[in-house]
């Protein structure tokens, strides 16, 4: 059995066609568009990339960009001053801030000070509390995105045992939360973990997120399974995710290719969210 491919990009165009539909009806009643401002400190060969996806989505989605690239030898009081003046600007709806940031500055300081109410990331003490007590809120992109891709296949998430490999901040916590609330059963793995493939085995859905080449392969995993595959790993030109896609494609129901499948979406909740942190805000005052 061949497993059925979760179109990441062609999920990823509908939410876009839809957030330009509505940021269209925002501007014609503000006379402004939604706007984004996208911060990038230092030469990141990966983060250059990942921002110039974000900033040539926007247009897309009706939304305008405001590209703030900072060298890579900004102090972190520049920093500061920089998102204050984005906080304080009326104008910008969203604020993101490419991580990782250079090691000199202190990033969990830069990321808490972004406004809560244009933190289109979500990676605030705020928006993390909202997602562990399931208030609807903001939710991060790409844990957001993982949630629409899985329900994208028509299977229910009630019930079924969730294994999450990754326990980080962006991805990991927050993803496992939001299929808690979903009332999957809900397991979180990470490097410490003894005997990994006995809870792979069992993994109805089944979110692969450590950063290493095919770390998951076919035999790890149950038959039927939904496999997501978060990894974006370069080697020799090429994309590779976390899960070894040609053998995990015998085994599981449904998966996520690299590329096509979670970066898309990621782009995609990440304008949703810029639509939706610029209607809270202003229906707010
Ligand atoms: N670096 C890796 N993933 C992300 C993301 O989703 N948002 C931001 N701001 N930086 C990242």
């Amino acid at each position: 059995m061949s497993a059925k491919i979760i179109d990441g990009k062609a999920l990823s165009e509908e939410i876009i066609a839809k957030t330009k539909k509505q940021s269209e009806e925002f501007e014609k009643l503000h006379l402004r568009k939604v706007s984004l401002a996208v911060v990038l400190v230092g030469d990141d060969e990966a983060s250059k990339v990942y921002v110039s996806s974000k900033i040539k989505r926007t247009a897309s989605a009706n939304i305008e960009s405001i590209a703030c690239f900072l060298p890579e030898n900004t102090s972190q009081e520049v920093l500061e001053a920089k998102i204050k003046e984005l906080n304080d600007d009326k104008t910008i709806d969203g604020i993101l801030v490419q991580l990782p940031l250079p090691k000199h500055i202190d990033s969990q300081k830069i990321v808490g000070m972004v406004a809560v109410e244009k933190d289109v990331d979500a990676f605030s003490s705020e928006h993390m509390g909202n997602i562990l007590l399931g208030v609807d809120g903001l939710v991060s992109c790409t844990p957001a995105g993982i949630i629409e891709l899985i329900k994208s296949t028509g299977e229910t998430i009630s019930g079924k045992n969730a294994v999450v490999i990754g326990r980080s901040n962006i991805v990991g916590k927050p993803v496992a939360m939001l299929l808690l609330n979903e009332s999957a059963t809900v397991t979180i793995c990470h490097s410490r973990t003894k005997d990994l493939s006995l809870y792979t085995k069992n993994a109805d859905i089944l979110v692969v997120s450590v950063g290493k080449k095919e770390f998951v392969k076919g035999k790890d995993i149950k038959k039927g399974a939904i496999v997501i595959d978060v990894g974006i790993n370069r080697h020799d030109g090429k994309l590779y995710g976390d899960v070894e896609f040609a053998s995990a494609e015998n085994e599981a129901g449904y998966i996520t290719p690299v590329p096509g499948g979670v970066g898309p979406m990621t782009i995609a909740m990440l304008m949703a969210n810029t639509l939706k942190a610029a209607n809270l805000r202003l229906t707010k005052k």
